[in-house]
């Protein structure tokens, strides 16, 4: 009698270990979850501020003022950037594709843990707005911040990085409220493959002008 069963009972067995090893799957990928790199805005905020003088790593603010607000015009602001942009920019720094002496030695002392604290933490302050200078071209920036320059093939700013620069979380930074001299030297730099971050941005800067570039980096320090 038993053995009349036994190719059902193995079915079910079988049945059985395969709902097992679903489960055991399962819960894996949850634990995985729950252990994927969470970011510490507070820890972030410390070492922003503080630094950390036991490793030589000195404040952030120093540089990049009270919150990501730096009032330095060749140091750009962070506040209020979204993480992803920023979280990239610190790896970046610490590999091949931004070079930039200050920044690449510090990115190297930063943990990725650490990395992802510090871009959580700015990304959650408010940027303080800032204001264009030029009279004369702000109407030229305006114009190719939201139309391009259509006969060099210049796309609109405003395409990607939003009608008022607040950027598009991760993959398009905000703009609004930067330094002119910051913006201006970004775009030399991705003109001259100074910075290689991104192909897009290349491409574009190319194609501009050094007097088409400070017009549209005016017009966006007064984006709000
Ligand atoms: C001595 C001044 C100085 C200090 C201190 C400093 N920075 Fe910077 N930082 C700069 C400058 C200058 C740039 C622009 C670099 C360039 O031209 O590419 C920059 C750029 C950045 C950027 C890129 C911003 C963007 O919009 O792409 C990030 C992110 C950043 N710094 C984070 C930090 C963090 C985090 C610390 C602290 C660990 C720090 N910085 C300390 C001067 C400084
Ligand atoms: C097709 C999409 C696209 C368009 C159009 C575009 N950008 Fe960008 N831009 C990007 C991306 C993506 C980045 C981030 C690059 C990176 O990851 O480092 C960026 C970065 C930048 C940065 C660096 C920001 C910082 O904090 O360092 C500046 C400045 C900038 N763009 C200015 C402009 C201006 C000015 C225009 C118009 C003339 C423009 N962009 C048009 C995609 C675009």
């Amino acid at each position: 009698m038993n053995r009349a069963f036994s190719p059902f009972v193995k079915s079910l067995l079988v049945a059985a270990l395969a709902l097992t090893a679903a489960a055991v799957q399962a819960e894996g990928s949850a634990h995985a979850a729950a252990t994927a790199p969470k970011a510490d805005a507070a820890k972030g905020g410390t070492l922003f501020s503080n630094g950390d003088a036991a490793r030589g790593l000195p404040a952030c603010v120093s540089c990049h003022g009270e919150a990501g607000n730096s009032t330095i015009s060749v140091n750009p602001k962070l506040a209020g950037q979204n993480a992803g942009y920023l979280n990239k920019q610190l790896l970046n720094f610490a590999g091949p594709e931004r070079n930039q002496p200050v920044m690449t030695t510090y990115a190297k002392m930063l943990s990725d843990q650490e990395k992802l604290d510090i871009a959580t933490y700015l990304a959650a302050q408010t940027s303080k707005p800032n204001a264009a200078k030029n009279k004369d071209t702000v109407e030229i920036g305006k114009k190719i911040y939201r139309g391009g320059i259509a006969e060099k093939n210049v796309p609109a700013c405003a395409s990607c990085h939003g009608a008022s620069g607040a950027g598009i979380p991760v993959q398009y930074p905000r703009l609004a409220g930067q330094h002119q001299d910051y913006t201006v030297a970004q775009l030399g730099l991705f003109k001259a493959d100074g910075r290689k971050n991104s192909a897009q941005m290349s491409t574009i800067a190319k194609r501009m002008s050094d007097d088409e570039m400070k017009a549209v980096a005016d017009y966006i320090a007064g984006l709000k």
